[in-house]
């Protein structure tokens, strides 16, 4: 919670704030006669940052006067720096101290080693990886990742990161209407020395709160360029940076894909309805189960621009490619083209359409609410059926 009387400075110090990983911030401005920023929060704060007013005595007061079960973590920032004020903040509790003008960096960094000292060991968790690959050229797995990763962010209020590790033709920033001026080529160089603030400057953030990594505007990477080893450095570090992280990658087994398969906790097959596509998926889904040993539970498969009346029927393709609770995203030429001229994702170009819910369903999936019917009898015979 960042709190003030001041209005001004509640905003600019959440804007300060922004880059902290995995933290919701909220504003509180204290009105009339209020003089604890706590008083009447049915959910105490993890941090408080508190920028005292004119009428600091009175304030920091209120707060001692709080048990200490009921004071969570404090900074307190203050426009004056008569040298009371900082020592009545210490005995209010204070674990550090701003006197304005400060260094926005160092208060951010001040509060990102509070964060980690604060939240147990449940809420530092890492992310849960989710890796999307075509099956075949073209078959949608970046318009598939790009919208599974903003409705994650957008609908079910998690720190997202998109990244796009087509390092030659990525596209992500169309459908996201995004200059990526910093990415993914300076966060590799700078790995070693980049930490969870730092890496914040080298992601473009979307109006949803998306945070998105790709190559920068105008540059082309060769994959030889890429070292495995900083590649997975870089994703440990977002993911401990965020709730989800989802990446587009090339269809291809190569250094760099398999770096990112063998972290993820998901796989996410991209594939059409057609013969020639149902080919190259089970070629894929092979090496995937057998040489990158990739269990039958962290294996998705999305049948993008589906359609009811095609020859080639849902359950052949689960048949052929052994494969359960395919996700089919349907065909729509013209809410997709929508999206991509307008560089603005599914969710907020066509909430109701089919295939939006088709994302919200892949995000219960993908987020381990799959609507499973092992238990019906159906789902059991399947099982026999498929000798599972
Ligand atoms: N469900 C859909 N309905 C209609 N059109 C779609 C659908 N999905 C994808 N498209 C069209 O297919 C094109 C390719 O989609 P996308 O860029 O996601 O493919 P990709 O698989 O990432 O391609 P690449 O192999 O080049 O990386 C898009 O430009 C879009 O016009
Ligand atoms: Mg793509």
């Amino acid at each position: 919670m960042v709190a003030s009387r001041s209005n001004e400075a509640v905003g600019n110090l959440q804007k300060i704030l922004e880059p902290l990983p995995k933290t919701k911030i909220h504003g509180q401005v204290m009105v009339n006669g209020h003089i604890d920023p706590l008083e009447g929060q049915s959910v105490l704060p993890d941090l408080l940052v508190y920028r005292l007013g004119p009428n600091w005595e009175v304030e920091l007061e209120a707060i001692s006067a709080r048990p200490v079960s009921q004071r969570p973590a404090m900074v307190i920032v203050s426009s004056e720096s008569d040298p009371q004020v900082m020592r009545s903040s210490m005995q209010a509790g204070a674990r550090d101290f701003f006197v304005e003008p400060f260094v926005p960096e160092e208060v951010l960094r001040s509060l990102d080693h509070l964060r980690a000292e604060v939240l147990d060991n449940s809420s530092q968790e890492d992310a849960r990886i989710s890796v999307v690959m075509n099956a075949k050229g073209g078959s949608g797995a970046s318009l598939i990742a790009s919208n599974l990763a903003h409705a994650l962010c957008q609908e079910y209020e998690q720190q997202v990161a998109l990244v796009d590790l087509d390092l030659q033709f990525g596209s992500l920033s169309y459908y996201l209407d995004l200059n990526l001026k910093h990415g993914i080529k300076e966060a590799l160089d700078n790995v070693d020395d980049i930490d969870a603030i730092a890496m914040d400057g080298y992601l473009v953030k979307h109006e949803s709160g998306l945070r998105v990594m790709g190559v920068e505007e105008g540059r082309m990477i060769l994959n030889d360029e890429v070292s495995s080893e900083r590649l997975r450095h870089l994703i440990a570090l977002l993911a401990r940076m965020h709730h989800h992280v989802v990446i587009d990658v090339p269809r291809q087994i190569d250094l760099i894909t398999s770096t990112v398969l063998e972290m993820a906790d998901q796989v996410i097959v991209v594939t059409q309805q057609s013969i020639t596509h149902l080919r190259d998926t089970a070629r894929l889904m092979d090496v995937l189960r057998d040489d990158l040993e990739i269990s039958d539970e962290n294996l998705e498969v999305v049948v993008n621009r589906f359609q009811k009346n095609s020859s080639i029927t849902r359950s052949e393709i689960e048949n052929t490619l052994k494969q359960r609770s395919l996700i089919c995203v349907p065909n729509d030429y013209k809410v997709v083209s929508d999206s991509l001229n307008d560089g603005v994702p599914l969710l907020n170009i066509a909430r109701k359409a089919p295939i939006t819910k088709a994302i919200i369903d892949l995000c219960e999936v993908v987020r381990g609410n799959r609507h499973d019917d092992e238990n019906t009898i159906w789902g059991r015979l399947y099982a026999k059926l498929k000798g599972a």
